[in-house]
């Protein structure tokens, strides 16, 4: 018995990325990368328009793509692991999600493995966050939206955040992804957090104090919140054990070569996990 409870530990935590044909197939190629750094197992599942939406968004060919994810499950493939409830993962981001896609979700009437793997993440009460793009949106849209949100699931559209003040469209990406990967307990080093700003930003809790006539603890201070005993950002855990790990990059996420200097700028960013998150709840089984 504590054998198999010992084998159970010892597995990496999963997660099954879906990628749909909505534009924007550039949030689920980061995605990917992003819980490679964080040492989740990826199971991949593309539909068609997404492949189609990889030929006219990226330099990726089919097999670079593919080669981002642990493993590759075919869209027919409605027999795969990811289909039984019986199969543990975290959960499941679909990362562009087409109104399609979310259609088929919300109806419950699953035609590929892609909307079969998300129907299992809501019955097994775990994440479900789908990354919806589309607009302007009719009803219908939205209404299978709060079918979704209604099951438990998470409708997280790719809306650019811009208090991080972005230097360009992979900053906007990464944000947005960063912020996803927040809806399944995983902590990226990179995330700016508002309230978590670096030091030399401009204070706005000194002009605004949270109640009227009382000094704001953060105001005045380095930021990082030291003087008011809280500790640094990057040491603010979710639990225990925290990895953090170096980010490879030679090239953008759209595939192209980057130069050197945004290569370098990627190469320093630092991602953090709870490790912790990871846990095969008793219910979940
Ligand atoms: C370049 C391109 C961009 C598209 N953008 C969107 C989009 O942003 N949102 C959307 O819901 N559908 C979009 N579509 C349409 C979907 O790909 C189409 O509805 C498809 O049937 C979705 O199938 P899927 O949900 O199985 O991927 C786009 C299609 C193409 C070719």
């Amino acid at each position: 018995m504590n054998k198999l409870v010992n084998e159970a530990r010892r597995q990496r935590p999963r997660i099954v990325v879906g990628i749909s044909g909505a534009t924007g197939i550039i949030y689920g190629i980061r995605a990917l990368q992003m819980l490679r750094e964080l040492d989740i197992e990826t199971h991949l599942v593309i539909s068609r328009a997404g492949e189609m939406t990889r030929e006219y968004e990226t330099a990726l060919g089919r097999a670079d793509l593919h080669a981002l994810a642990d493993v590759v499950h075919p869209l027919a493939d409605v027999g795969a692991s990811i289909a039984s409830g019986s199969y543990r993962t975290l959960g499941m981001l679909i990362a562009p999600c087409s109104v399609r896609t979310l259609a088929e979700i919300a109806s419950g009437v699953t035609t590929t493995l892609l909307t079969r793997a998300a129907d299992v993440a809501l019955k097994e009460r775990r994440r479900l966050v789908l990354m919806v793009r589309e607009a302007p949106l009719h009803a219908g849209h939205i209404r299978n939206m709060l079918t979704v949100t209604e099951c438990g699931g998470i409708i997280h559209p790719p809306v650019p955040a811009f208090y991080t003040k972005p230097q360009g469209i992979e900053d906007i990406v990464e944000h947005s992804v960063a912020r996803v990967l927040d809806c399944f307990g995983l902590e990226v080093h990179s995330l700016q957090r508002w309230g978590e700003s670096s030091p030399g930003s401009p204070d706005n809790d000194e002009a605004e104090p949270a109640i009227a006539g009382t000094r704001n603890p953060m105001a005045g201070t380095d930021r990082s919140g030291a003087e008011a005993g809280l500790p640094k950002p990057s040491l603010r855990r979710r639990g225990g054990g925290c990895a953090k790990a170096s980010v490879p990059q030679r090239r953008s996420h759209f595939g192209h070569d980057l130069p050197a200097a945004e290569s370098d700028r990627g190469a320093r960013a630092l991602v953090e996990i709870d490790r912790d998150a990871w846990t095969f709840k008793k219910e979940n089984r």
